[in-house]
Formats: structure tokens, sequence, C-alpha cells
């Protein structure tokens, strides 16, 4: 199939899709979920190119992998595990078994605990030693950080509880400065982490608890944590009636819809938490529903697989028009680049083809005045995906959100068309003439034929950001069985882990920097002869 997709690729590249674009194809590549649109029309995906990546999904068994994800199959094999994130959000479908063992009621009943908790701190029912918290510190990294510090950006207009604060970061400059900013006597701790050994969260965990304990009496009741790991969270010194667990088959980058939610749940409320999670729920029930030629997440994939693993375009950039959408391209490059970042199939064969793309991004217009330059005019072809949002929050300046969203569609229409040589030359014939005319027009030239998308919806409530989250998850999930990879471990995190754990002494000078390679060693020197 990738050999037919190829050939089918070199036949057409060189077309201008421009002119494929009517209103028949807009309609034809345009495909709806709740009441969201994906539009990959603007894209060289043709009708043949779209039944061979389809084939492609049917060649690797999607809809059998799918179904066993959803029913608690152990499809992480190099880990041995269920992978059921979708269990999180199924609020009233029915039993998930895991090994024999019904799991919906821990789901449930761990949702209603996180409720009533944060229900107790929204109130004031649940006190600081100084009163009613007013801070909510949520420690964690990765997918313990990502996705809740995304969508409590993405859903700033439904905020109405304490404020939340994110720390993620070793480096001493992130918990410093969120905490010179919090009173502790006000402050409610969240110490996430799936593991509950990772090195970041469990030093930042101490040094938030010591900084507490310079001005409370019991640090520990002003803390909650979030994990599978019921012995490390007593072990930390955390009362079990604060403590959320969840269970190893729910990824750390698929967390967000349990327990690593609740600084989310905080912010918003469990009810418009809840209606986040029936948002996601919808995805799944599409996702699980519709025809390949209709699912919405399996469309984004094979997008996706045809410009980079058929093209070659090895990055693609996500452009929020939605200012709230601020963290999603870093959320994303975890989600897309831990889960499908591989090198070797499921069966530990070297892969055939490239693995997942380079994610990166920025909301638009800030990107505009920055980087878009490369997108329109670099050697390279950058696929960019648009999401936008047909209303905003701020009823008074709707006008101003007319403004953002006409420059997302102008966007995609200039990808699309670029413009030629003659178009160029006439804009600048009043000022130039003869060579120089050749030359300036030159610089004004667009190559065009750049391909997009774009995620239109009409605004970003927690039902839709639901939405939209369990869309990228099951993109990745059909990239990932396309590619046959294992989409749900990380183990290319590990070996940074282990050195880092190994230069500690080496840094604090306990130990010496031989036997270390030349360059580490050098640097080593270098930052030991300027205080470190
Ligand atoms: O090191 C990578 C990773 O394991 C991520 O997959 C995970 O989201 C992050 O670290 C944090 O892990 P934990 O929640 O166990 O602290």
């Amino acid at each position: 199939m990738w050999i037919a997709l190829r050939a089918h690729h070199g036949a057409i590249k060189d077309r201008r899709f421009e002119t494929l674009v009517d209103a028949a194809r807009a309609a034809d590549f345009t495909v709806q979920a709740g009441d969201m649109v994906l539009d990959y029309a603007k894209t060289n995906i043709d009708e043949t190119a779209r039944k061979l990546l389809i084939d492609l999904l049917d060649q690797a068994g999607v809809a059998a992998k799918r179904d066993a994800m959803f029913s608690g199959a152990p499809i992480n094999e190099t880990e041995g595990r269920a992978v059921l994130h979708t269990a999180l959000r199924n609020l009233d479908g029915g039993p998930v078994m895991v090994d024999g063992a019904n799991v919906m009621e821990g789901v449930l009943a761990t949702l209603d605990r996180m409720g009533s908790f944060a229900r107790d701190v929204r109130s004031g029912a649940f006190t600081g030693q100084g009163g009613q918290i007013t801070d909510v510190v949520n420690i964690g990294i990765g997918g313990s950080d990502l996705g809740p510090a995304m969508a409590v950006r993405a859903l700033a207009p439904y905020h109405d509880g304490p404020r939340c604060h994110f720390v993620s970061n070793v480096d001493p400059a992130d918990i410093a400065q969120v905490l010179r900013g919090c009173d502790p006597a006000t402050t409610l701790v969240i110490v996430a982490s799936k593991t509950f050994t990772t090195i970041e969260t469990m030093t930042n965990a101490q040094t938030a608890k010591a900084w507490m304990g310079e001005t409370v009496e019991n640090p520990a009741a002003q803390f909650a944590a979030l994990s599978t790991s019921d012995e490390k969270t007593m072990a930390f010194g955390i009362d079990p009636s604060r403590v959320f667990g969840f269970e190893d088959w729910v990824g750390g980058r698929y967390s967000m819809w349990g327990p690593i939610g609740l600084s989310l749940m905080m912010a918003i409320g469990p009810d418009a938490f809840r209606a986040f999670l029936r948002g996601a729920q919808a995805m799944d029930t599409h996702f699980r529903a519709a025809d390949w030629s209709e699912n919405m997440p399996a469309l984004l994939a094979l997008v996706g697989i045809w410009h980079n693993q058929v093209c070659g375009h090895a990055t693609r950039a996500v452009l929020p028009y939605d200012n709230n959408l601020a963290r999603l391209p870093a959320y994303l490059q975890q989600l897309e680049m831990e889960s499908n970042g591989k090198g070797v199939s499921m069966d530990g064969a070297d892969l055939t083809v490239q693995s997942g793309p380079v994610v990166w991004g920025e909301p638009g217009t800030n990107g505009q005045h920055a980087f878009y330059q490369l997108i329109h005019q670099g050697t390279r072809v950058i696929p960019c995906e648009f999401l936008v949002a047909a209303r905003g929050h701020e009823d008074d300046l709707h006008h101003q959100h007319q403004l953002l969203v006409a420059n997302c569609l102008a966007q995609s229409e200039a990808l699309m068309k670029g413009r030629d040589l003659d178009t160029a030359r006439a804009k600048v014939a009043d000022k130039f003439a003869g060579d120089e005319l050749e030359r300036q027009a030159r610089h004004r030239v667009f190559p065009g034929n750049r391909p997009s998308t774009t995620l239109a919806y009409p605004q970003l409530d927690p039902f839709t950001l639901g939405q939209i989250i369990a869309l990228y998850e099951h993109r990745v999930f059909v990239e990932g069985v396309v590619l046959g990879i294992n989409s749900y471990d990380q183990w290319g995190v590990e070996l940074g882990k282990e050195l880092a754990t190994a230069l500690q002494p080496v840094v604090e000078g306990t130990q010496s920097a031989d036997g270390k390679d030349g360059s580490t060693a050098a640097l080593v020197g270098f930052l030991r002869n300027n205080g470190v």
C-alpha cells in the first residue's frame, strides 16, 4: 500500500491542488463530528489518495485494534498494560473489564470523590490553615502538567474557582516564581505524579512542603496527591482522604480525564469538568461508530500520514486561532511525539517508514508576525493545522473576533494560492523597473500549493475542548497502529534520566568527571569554575 501511495504521490505532486477546490470538493473533503468540522480540502489528497490511505487502515487492522483498546485488552504490549483513558470519560457507558473486573465502579467513585473535594475547596468547606483556599499549585511534569495546564488556560472563561498555578520544571526558578505569589496559609498544593517517583516533581513537592512549613503548623494538611501509588503518597505524609488514585492502564499523557484533571476541576467546577468528559466521550462514540470516510480522528491521522510518511514533510504546525489554546501545541508535542516518536515497531523490528512528525506551533495571529515567513516562503513545506472558533467569549468585542477569523482563513488561502511572479511584478511595477523590478518581484513571490487543514467549532467551551483533545488522542492511536508502533510506552526518556542521576555527583563536585567524554567533562569544568 505504501508503494501505491508513493506512486500516486509521485504522479500528482506537481499539480496545483487549488484547481481542485470547488464547492463539491469542500463538501466531500470536510468531515463533521458533533458540531465541529474538519476541512481537509486544502491538501493534495484526492479520491484515489484517500482510498489508498483508508486501505492502510484496513491493512493495519485499525478497527480491531480500536475495539481491543476500548475493551481493555493489553495493547500496550511492551508494558503489558491496557490503554483505557477512555474509561475515565465513560460516564454513562457500560462496564469496562480489565483482567475480569469491571473498572467503571472505581472510576466513577473516584470522580465523585474528586467532585466532593473540589466543591469543598471552592465553597470554603475545606480551608487552609489561614482560611479559604485562594490558590492551587499543581506540581507535576509531562502528562501530569501539560494536560491540566493547557485545559485550565483553554477554559479560562469558565474559571470561577481558586487561582491555579502549575509548577513543572526542576529549575528552581519555576517553583520560586509561583510560590512568591501565593500565601502558604491559603494555598493547596496538588502533587500530581502517576509514579510518585519523578525526580522533578518529588523535588518540587519537598520544596513546597518546606515553604509551607515555614508558615503553617501542618503543611501536609494542605497537600493532595494524584497517583497510582498509595504507598508512596502515604510515605510523603498525605492523608488518604486527599489522595486520588488511578490505575496503570492510564498513560501519563492521556491522564487528564481522571485525577490528574483535579486542578482543572478546581478551576471550572465539577459540573463543567463533567461536560469536558462528555465532549471526549462524544468523540469516542464517533470514533467507534463512524465509517472511515466520515471518521474525523481517522481522517486527521490519514492527513498526517499523507504529509509525513508519504510526502516526506517532517514537521507539522498546530496553529490555534484561539488564544486560550496557547498551550495546545506544547500539550500536543508530548501527546504526539512521546507516543509516536519510536524507531521500532511493536515486534522490535526497525520501522520501514518515518516515525511521527515534529509537532510545533503558536497561536495565531502571533505566529504570523514571527515564523509564518518561513511557512510561506521557506524552502520546506510545513503542513499547517488551523483551529478556529466561530465565537469567542468577549461578546462586546465580537468585531475583533471576526478579524481573528478573517486572519485564520486568509492564511490557509494564502498557503494554498500563493502569489505568482506576474502578480508580484504588478504589485511593484509603479516603484521599480527593469532588472530591479525583476529582483524586487521575486522576493514577493509566494510558491503556494502548501497544504493545511482547518478544525472549526462554534465556541471553545468545556464540551468542545473535550471533543478536540479526544480527537487528537485517537488520531495518535490511528497513526501509531498504521506505523505498527506502540504509542503507549516511552522508553526514549529513560537514558537521559539515568545519565542525569549519574551526573549529579559530578556536577556537585563529590565525584570526578574522569571517564566522562571530553565535551561533557569540559562543560562540567566550566560550570564548576563558574559556581555551579
Ligand atoms: O519521563 C516521561 C514521563 O514518564 C511522562 O510520560 C509522564 O507524563 C511524565 O514523565 C511524568 O510522570 P509521572 O506522572 O509519573 O510523574
